[in-house]
Parts: C-alpha cells; structure tokens; sequence
C-alpha cells in the first residue's frame, strides 16, 4: 500500500470537509421559519464538527508527509428556501463523507499508525451517527 494513496485519500476527505463547513454554515446563517428553531444550531454544529474533522485530517497529512489542499470539493452547494431539500442535501453530504472514510480505514489499517486510526475512526462514526441522525428526521 502507498503512503501516496493514502494521502490522496485524506485529501479527498479534506475537501469534503471544506465544503462542508461552507454548506452548513451557509444553511444555518439562510435557514428562515419555524424550523430556524432547530436546524439552524444543528447546522451550526455541522459547520463546526466539519472545521474540527478538517483540522485532524489535515494534521494526519501533514504527519504522512503530504500537503493537506486548500480548496474545497466542487461538488455544488445548492442553496435553497426549503429546509427539505437542506436537510436531503446534508443527507448526501454526509453519505459521500462516510463512504470516503470507510475506504480510509481500511487503507490505515494497513498503516500501523494506532493514534491515526483512532481518530479517523472517531470521525468515521461521527459522519454515521449524522447520517442516521438525517435519515431519521427525513423519514
Ligand atoms: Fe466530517
Ligand atoms: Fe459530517
């Protein structure tokens, strides 16, 4: 396995993370109605697990030796009126995030790096915890 891979695949979930804190940040200042209630804390906790899960990547990069991007995904950020489409947009976020964690576990148990896996898995949970959280209130 190559460390090189490895990094690619940190900086994949780095960009995912960048566009997640700017799509949150952005549904929580935009959020109107009663819903604001709610979701606009709850996207304001997103916004920043995404900066705190940016930060360990980014650290678990720099550690491997690689140059942690700066831009984020390109995948679009839809803005919207509709806290439905918000929320199934945060649902999508968080699926691609899991998925692109899951294939890092795998690659870091390779690694041998106990501390790196554990805080990777950390996040890995909590991007499944959040997509359970978001299948529940959409169903
Ligand atoms: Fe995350
Ligand atoms: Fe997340």
């Amino acid at each position: 396995m190559g460390t090189q891979e490895l990094i690619e695949r940190l900086n994949e979930a780095l960009g995912w993370e960048l566009r997640a804190m700017n799509m949150y940040a952005h549904y929580a200042a935009t959020i109107q109605g009663i819903h604001r209630l709610q979701l606009d804390p709850m996207f304001n906790e997103e916004a920043t697990e995404s900066l705190a899960h940016a930060d360990t990547v980014r650290r678990a990069i720099v550690k491997l030796g690689g140059i942690p991007v700066t831009e984020r995904n390109p995948h679009p950020i839809v803005h919207a009126t509709d806290y439905t489409v918000m929320l199934e947009r945060s649902l999508e976020t968080e699926t691609k995030a899991a998925e692109v964690y899951a294939g890092i576990i795998k690659l870091l148990d390779e690694v041998g790096d106990q501390e790196m896996y554990d805080s990777i898995e950390q996040i890995y949970f909590a991007e499944l915890r959040s997509l359970e959280n978001l299948r529940l209130i959409l169903a």
